[in-house]
């Protein structure tokens, strides 16, 4: 894929424009200008959607898979299921109902069954932070979100068989700031993960976002990044309102999909309620440090991802995506 095919022209979709008159085919392809909008980890926009008759097939984009970074495709699976949760809600926006199934082998990693009306308003304010939404690298401001607006989220986790914890304690901050200072160390320190890292930011999916501006030009010259950006990272992590992680029972690809669902409610409604949300994978990432982070944590399952909530003043700049006519084909 091109990457000067990306664009932001994508974040101007005018709901006013879905072609509620239109076939169902056609309905589908403007609820793909949402789904588009999911976060992935690098920007990477991992997926690839098949339009059949009343239903969207989600499958991994191969050429877009983070090899070094992410090799047995974790997160690529919570960022097809950030698509698949955003591709719903918009589809409840318009009263199409749908059935979401997710599979744990085989192409088609989730299927959307688009079916009868439902009611219109569920989710509505969650659609209308779709093309709100972003992730915010700074560091954020405020008390840490309120336990009422703590439960929503954890709501929103629970429907998905996701468990939402918040890191209060901090002799356990600490110790997961520790890890993620080792993690960011030990990720620098491997050339393909600097070269995959500097691709993305290369092709320009990353933005103007702080992690550009930060590191770009220093992992692109090779510098030894790793010691500052842990060193940063843990000082975010240590001072942030709420720190969350999302954990699943086990660790199928099914379980992924719906973490990644999970995640993307939950950045909605943190949105809609002003407040933004900031993913930090590198101790995921590392077999060693993801055990680490689940006992020092005491979680029972799997833990699938670590993000900061907070307030912060001033909005960041969207990231841009392929369009999703670049990023759909229609079922053989
Ligand atoms: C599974 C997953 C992992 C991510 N990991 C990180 C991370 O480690 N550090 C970071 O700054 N952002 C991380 N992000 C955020 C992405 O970089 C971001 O979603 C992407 O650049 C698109 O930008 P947007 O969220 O502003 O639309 C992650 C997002 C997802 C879905």
């Amino acid at each position: 894929m091109d990457p000067a095919a990306m664009t932001r022209d994508v974040w101007r979709v005018d709901a006013d424009a879905y072609p509620a008159g239109a076939s169902v085919d056609e309905q589908i392809r403007f609820l793909l200008r949402y789904a588009v909008l999911a976060p992935s980890s690098h920007n990477s926009q991992p997926w690839e959607f098949v339009v059949g008759n009343g239903y969207v097939g989600v499958e991994a984009a191969e050429e877009r898979r983070l090899s070094a970074a992410d090799p047995d495709g974790r997160e690529l699976h919570l960022g097809l299921g950030c698509a698949v949760e955003t591709l719903r809600i918009a589809a409840h926006r318009f009263g199409v109902g749908c059935v979401v199934h997710t599979f744990d082998e085989g192409p088609t990693v989730a299927r959307i069954d688009l079916g009868p009306a439902c009611n219109p308003h569920r989710d509505g304010r969650l659609f209308d932070e779709i093309t709100e939404r972003y992730t915010d690298h700074r560091p954020f401001d405020g008390p840490p979100v309120s336990e009422a607006v703590l439960d929503d989220l954890r709501e929103h986790a629970a429907s998905l068989d996701v468990a939402l914890r918040s890191v209060d304690d901090a002799d356990a901050r600490e110790s997961v700031g520790d890890l993620q200072r080792r993690a960011d160390r030990l990720q620098a320190d491997s050339p393909a993960y600097r070269r995959e890292l500097a691709a993305w930011i290369g092709s320009g999916a990353l933005g103007a976002s702080g992690l550009r501006a930060r590191v770009g030009r220093a992992v692109v010259t090779h510098l030894d990044v790793g010691p500052v950006e842990g060193r940063r990272n843990a000082k975010l992590i240590a001072d942030a309102p709420t720190l969350c992680v999302l954990s699943t029972a086990d660790d199928t690809r099914g379980e992924r999909v719906n973490a990644g669902r999970a995640y993307q409610r939950i950045a909605l409604a943190a949105s809609a309620e002003g407040l933004a949300t900031h993913p930090l994978s590198q101790i995921l990432e590392r077999p060693a440090e993801r055990r680490s982070l689940r006992s020092v944590l005491g979680i029972d399952g799997r833990p699938q991802h670590l993000f900061r909530v907070g307030a912060v003043e001033g909005r960041q700049e969207h990231t841009p995506r392929w369009p999703a006519d670049a990023v759909t084909s229609t079922a053989r």
